[in-house]
């Protein structure tokens, strides 16, 4: 079984006797609101479903800190070969940037170690301690969709994101921007998101 150490967290897959505070810190509802396939309310019979499903997905972690669970991460493939950004930590535990640091560590290891490049998130439109976490981590808006959202029970309205810049190769050169672009409030602005990966992953010509 893998763990990904980062600064002061590791992510890995839980244990048994880890059981109990995932279903008291996802089964509160100020977590659970902002999940798309969580129930509400959330039972032992849900964690263990959802432990049975781990073995299969080899993204999926939950979040320790000093080997007490406190959240849960997850890259989900999807068949375009991107992979889906996912995240939550128990209410005890938000406001000190451990969901930051615990996705950057994901995220860099997906990169340097699966060589994934393609990554997406979404957030719940009002949830905007995750769209600050997005932000941190290079995401950028690629549209505007819905979800569904299991526990509310019904289809929200969301904002899709695309990671601009996971780990820049050495080959990436900052774009050349303009003067208006660099007075413009976001520079990065000046540019779609599908302008910006091109210039990090689309290798120039050489020779
Ligand atoms: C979203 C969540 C994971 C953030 O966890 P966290 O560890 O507190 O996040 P971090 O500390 O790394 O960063 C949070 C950032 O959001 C900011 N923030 C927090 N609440 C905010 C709010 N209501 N409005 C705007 N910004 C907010 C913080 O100030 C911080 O930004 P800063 O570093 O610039 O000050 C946590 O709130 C959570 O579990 N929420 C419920 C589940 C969820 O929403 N998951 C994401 C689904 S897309």
């Amino acid at each position: 079984m893998i763990g990904i150490t980062t600064e002061r967290l590791v992510l890995k897959k839980p244990r048994r006797k880890d059981k109990q505070l995932i279903v008291s810190q996802i089964g509160d509802w100020e977590v659970s609101k902002w999940l798309s396939k969580v129930p509400y309310p959330y039972t032992e019979n849900d964690a263990n479903e959802w432990i049975r499903t781990l073995s299969r997905k080899n993204l999926t972690f939950n979040i320790f800190e000093n080997d007490s669970l406190i959240g849960g991460i997850e890259l989900a493939p999807h068949e375009d070969n991107s992979h889906e950004l996912g995240f939550w930590l128990g209410r005890e535990h938000w406001g000190q940037g451990f969901a930051t640091e615990a996705c950057k560590g994901l995220l860099q290891y997906a990169a340097e170690e699966l060589n994934i490049r393609n990554f997406i998130s979404s957030y719940m439109i009002g949830n905007d301690a995750s769209a600050r976490v997005l932000a941190k981590l290079g995401f950028i808006k690629s549209g505007e969709g819905e979800i569904y959202c299991l526990s509310r029970k019904e289809t929200l309205p969301c904002v899709n994101l695309v990671l601009a810049v996971p780990v820049l190769p050495n080959h990436f050169q900052p774009p050349n921007l303009s003067v208006e672009d660099a007075d413009a409030a976001d520079p990065l602005e000046a540019y779609s998101w599908q302008e910006l990966r091109g210039m990090i992953y689309e290798k120039p010509e050489t020779g």
